[in-house]
Parts: C-alpha cells; sequence; structure tokens
C-alpha cells in the first residue's frame, strides 16, 4: 500500500513535490494540502480536480486527516521547525525543505520532537544526489587524491529570479528577507556545508564568513551570496562561495587538491612517480534515491539506514550559526568542541 502524503504549502516546491509524489513515486499516494494562502489553495484545486485530494486551509483539520501518514514541508523557512513539530506530535513523518531551520537550536527541538513521537524526520537535502556532486565524492572515496589538504566550491551566476522565485501569490521575494529566513547562506549554504561535511568526514574546528548582500531589491535585507572558510580539526581548509546576482560566472563546482592527485568537474589529476596523469572521473551508477530509501526506513526494512539523518542536518544548521555569526562580528567562530 502507497503511503499517504500531506504537503504543507503549495507555492513553488510544494507543488513541485505534490506533483512529483502524487505522479511519479509509485510507494506514495498524494491525499492532501494545506497551504493558509487562497490563491494557492485555489491552485491545488485546479491542479487536483477530480482526484481524491482534500485541500484544507486549517493546519489542524489537515494535521487530523488520518490517510495523511507523511508529511512534506515545503513553506518559508522561518515555519520549518514549528509546522514540523506540529506534525510530527500528530503522529506523522515528516521530510522538512532545507534549510532545516532558523539556527541549530530549532533543528535540535525538531529532531527530539521526532524522537519523542517515534517518527520519521528527515530533511529534503536533495542536492545530495546531483551528479557532480556524487562524482566528486566518489574521487575523494577513491583514495587517489592521498591526503586531502583542500577543497572548495565557488560560484557566481547572474540569477536575480533566485530572490524573486517565491510564488506572487504569498510573497514572492521572501528569499530577500530576513524575516522569513530568506538570504542565500540559508538557501544555497544549506545544499553547499551539507556537500562539504561528506566530502570531508572531520569534525570542524572554526568558521569565517563573510556575506555579501548587493542591496539588488530595494527592501532586501538578507544575502545575495557568501564567502565561508572551514577548518577541520585535521587542518583541512574548505571555501565555499556563491553569489547569485554576479555577472562575473565563475564557475568551479567542487575541487579537491590532496597530496597525491586533485580533483576538478570530472577530471582526476594523479600523481605517479613524479608524474601527472588526467583521467575523466565517472558518475556512480546505481545510487539509491531520496524517496526510494525513505520507502525502505518507513518499512523499517533490516539494515535501512536514513539517506538524511536529522543529526547531519542539526551539524549543517551549526555551521551556518557561526557562519552568521561570524559575520555580524567580523572575526572567526572557533566550537568550543569540534562540530
Ligand atoms: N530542495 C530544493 O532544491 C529546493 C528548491 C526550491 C525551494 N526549496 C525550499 O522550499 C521551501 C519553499 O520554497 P518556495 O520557493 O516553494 O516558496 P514559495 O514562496 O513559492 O511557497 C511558499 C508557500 O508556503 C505557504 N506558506 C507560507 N507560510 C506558511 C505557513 N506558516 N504555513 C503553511 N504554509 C505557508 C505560502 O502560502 C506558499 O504557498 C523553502 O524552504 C525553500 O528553501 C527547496
Amino acid at each position: 500500500m502507497a503511503w499517504g502524503v500531506g504537503v504543507v504549502g503549495y507555492g513553488q516546491q510544494g507543488r513541485w513535490h505534490a506533483g512529483h509524489l502524487g505522479r511519479q513515486e509509485p510507494d506514495f499516494r498524494l491525499v492532501g494540502i494545506y497551504d493558509p494562502t487562497e490563491a494557492c489553495r485555489a491552485r491545488a484545486q485546479t491542479d487536483w480536480a477530480g482526484s481524491p485530494v482534500t485541500i484544507y486551509a486549517e493546519l489542524d483539520r489537515f494535521l487530523a486527516d488520518p490517510a495523511i501518514e507523511l508529511v512534506l514541508i515545503a513553506t518559508p523557512t522561518t515555519s520549518h521547525a514549528p509546522l514540523t513539530i506540529s506534525a510530527l506530535e500528530a503522529g506523522k513523518h515528516v521530510v522538512c525543505e532545507k534549510p532545516m531551520a532558523m539556527n541549530a537550536d530549532e533543528g535540535y527541538a525538531m529532531l527530539q520532537a521526532a524522537t519523542r513521537a517515534g517518527r520519521v524526520f528527515s530533511v529534503f537535502q536533495n542536492r545530495r544526489w546531483d551528479g557532480y556532486f556524487l562524482q566528486a565524492k566518489s574521487a575523494v572515496e577513491s583514495g587517489y587524491l592521498g591526503r586531502i589538504m583542500e577543497l572548495g566550491f565557488v560560484e557566481h551566476s547572474f540569477a536575480p529570479g533566485s530572490l524573486t522565485y517565491g510564488v506572487s501569490a504569498f510573497r514572492s521575494q521572501w528569499r530577500a528577507e530576513r524575516a522569513y529566513g530568506g538570504g542565500m547562506l540559508y538557501d544555497w549554504g544549506g545544499h553547499r556545508v551539507d556537500q562539504l561535511l561528506l566530502l570531508h568526514r572531520a569534525p570542524v574546528e572554526r568558521v569565517y564568513c563573510q556575506l555579501v548582500n548587493g542591496h539588488w531589491l530595494q527592501e532586501q535585507d538578507a544575502d545575495n551570496g557568501f564567502h565561508i572558510e572551514i577548518t577541520f580539526t585535521d587542518s583541512v581548509v574548505a571555501h565555499v562561495e556563491m553569489n547569485t546576482v554576479s555577472l562575473a560566472g565563475v564557475r568551479t563546482a567542487w575541487y579537491v587538491s590532496g597530496t597525491e592527485g586533485g580533483y576538478l568537474q570530472g577530471k582526476l589529476l594523479h600523481r605517479v612517480r613524479g608524474r601527472i596523469f588526467t583521467t575523466d572521473w565517472p558518475e556512480p551508477n546505481g545510487v539509491e534515491g531520496f524517496w526510494p530509501n525513505l520507502v525502505r526506513v518507513l518499512r523499517q526494512e533490516p539494515g535501512a539506514v536514513q539517506g538524511v539523518p536529522p543529526e547531519e542536518s542539526v551539524r549543517v544548521m551549526r555551521v551556518i550559526d557561526a557562519a552568521f555569526q561570524s559575520h555580524e562580528q567580523g572575526q572567526v567562530v572557533r566550537f568550543d568542541s569540534p562540530v
């Protein structure tokens, strides 16, 4: 029997999730949608006319629907923690969009709520499954690079639409506003820091960050880019830099420098007896996706391990918290106990 899904927030991403889970993942069926914005509910009514999907205007009624077993939360960052905790307390399993929350304290409270409720909880860190990332990760894990010294990701793109991407019926520019948990450190940082912590598994010792705000929109008080330096306890240094309103057009994706080799954009440079060889490094095949993995976890299949354990998302939030603090104080933030 397919798992009954309820989607909270029928904006750009919630609509995408509803369509994907409702029509393309056979182990799930869409049964409910909750959105407080009338125009978003109207769009859901049109999209799902003739389907057995109930559209709710009140959260309590949505959470009381026994057919909803898994709640997918796709709302602005500020509401992730309260909605997740309410859904878990109502006995639902929960997948929440990234970034997990406004900060690590909220993230930890979500994790504790899941433990108390005995329900599965995960953050939709879908960029763990991006081909370019899996490629870089398998190059690091191959051992050909020797001891890793540094790694990084730089992307300057001209995508001002990323600040006004939200559905117009709600508040299209919420990503430019701190009050909603906007800004690219939350948005793209939520993906890149997560990827980084999977590429290099050592504890994080310290973080330095500078946010970039090009004041692209008049009301913008959130960043449109960031530079983060992360130092791990084994002295490995990582640099992550993004700007979504830059015409410079620089993109290195993940690069990695090791004592025996380097990796950049699908090419592995390997040192053998003083000579350097370049090899095309393939994307790994057959990696289990987010949803098939979640199904095995929900079914409690023996040996099923969550693709995105919530503890790992709390760790991402701790690094993001430190990055915000570093920017505000203009100095390096060192963790009392490495993270
Ligand atoms: N994983 C990814 O690659 C990816 C991509 C895009 C967006 N996202 C994430 O999805 C989430 C939503 O982004 P979006 O672009 O769809 O935003 P959006 O503005 O298009 O949609 C937000 C929706 O949430 C609803 N909403 C607002 N406050 C609410 C509340 N308190 N309770 C219930 N519903 C509420 C709004 O009515 C709207 O329908 C964000 O967390 C964003 O970071 C993730």
